[in-house]
């Protein structure tokens, strides 16, 4: 992780060092924020960040659902946003905006607290690794199911939530995977510990559904559109685990990781064990979204503004 010389914290930049909160944030304690992971590509037009609107918007839904008014407006966080890059003379970058509950009364009741915003930019390469893109990763259906409806909101982004995630991860990286897979509460596939997933099987591609408690993947959202217009059916259904198992081609999408294939699952191949036709298909015009050289989806790239030269 390569850190950058600034950060933005509720309206002003400081120096990385000076990023500092509270211990009595209560954040800290409860897990009472939201965020976002977004990134920025290096594009013919320059640096920009994809998809930033949605996760703009996200970011607000997910405050929203948690009683957090934002104390900035979206288009102030996206100037923020783009300005933090610029300042840091990032060309990419991952991009870490969170909203949380700051230093004030304790106790579980947080609406007599703050609400503080933080934007952090870093140089990160791609989650699951550059081969794994390339080569595909091995997964794994962890023990722990992904939390349910009717205790949180898994379609918010929120901090404390997380933690599902974390003991999923360190679940399937002890076992020796590159990645977990959550089953949701009924037993039907969810979603990787910080991905969307797909399967192909006949030619048709499926993903699980909000049913399943899946996070809306802004990556997730891109992923089917460009498979459907490549002209491919896409169902978004509810998946069983053992079409994990016959599946002829499985991915993953997220912010991280991009679209990363899935060679193994359970120490099984996934179809011929290297990354199939459809993936690759898909992943290829993705890729060329990401970086600005998808014509169709140019207004994806939200580019960062060069400064004017001063006189
Ligand atoms: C649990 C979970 N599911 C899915 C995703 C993929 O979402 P996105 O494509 O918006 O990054 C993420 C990453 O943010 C995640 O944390």
């Amino acid at each position: 992780m390569n850190q950058a010389d600034l950060i933005w914290m509720n309206g002003e930049f400081v120096a990385w060092e000076d990023a500092k909160v509270h211990v009595l944030t209560h954040a800290l304690h409860y897990g009472t924020g939201v965020f976002e992971g977004v990134r920025a590509y290096e594009t013919a037009r320059g640096s920009a960040v994809f998809r930033h609107q949605d996760h703009i918007d996200r970011l607000f839904k997910s405050a929203q659902m948690y009683y957090m008014d934002v104390p900035f407006s979206k288009e102030q966080i996206r100037e923020a946003t783009l300005d933090l890059i610029a300042r840091n003379g990032m060309k990419s970058c991952y991009i870490r905006p969170v909203v949380y509950r700051g230093a004030g009364p304790m106790g579980l009741y947080p609406l007599d607290c703050p609400v503080d915003v933080f934007i952090a930019v870093w140089e990160w390469g791609a989650y699951l690794g550059e081969e794994g893109k390339q080569k595909g990763i091995r997964a794994t259906v962890v023990s722990w199911r992904k939390i349910g409806q009717d205790a949180l909101i898994p379609i918010a982004k929120a901090n404390g939530q997380y933690l599902n995630s974390v003991l999923a991860k360190i679940e399937s990286e002890k076992a020796g995977y590159e990645e977990g897979i959550l089953l949701d509460q009924r037993g039907f596939v969810c979603e990787g510990t910080g991905e969307n997933l797909f399967i192909v099987k006949d030619g048709i591609i499926a993903t699980p559904t909000y049913l399943s408690g899946v996070l809306g993947g802004i990556n997730r959202a891109a992923a089917i559109q460009i498979a459907r217009d490549l002209g491919f059916e896409l169902q978004e259904r509810q998946v069983a685990r053992d079409e994990l198992y016959l599946a002829d081609e499985i991915f993953m999408t997220g912010t991280a990781a991009e679209l990363t294939p899935v060679r193994e699952v359970d120490d099984r191949p996934v179809g011929t064990g290297e990354p199939g036709e459809i993936t690759r298909a898909v992943q290829n015009v993705f890729e060329d979204a990401l970086h600005g050289r998808a014509e169709r989806y140019a207004d994806w790239n939200d580019v960062v503004p060069v400064p004017a030269p001063t006189p």
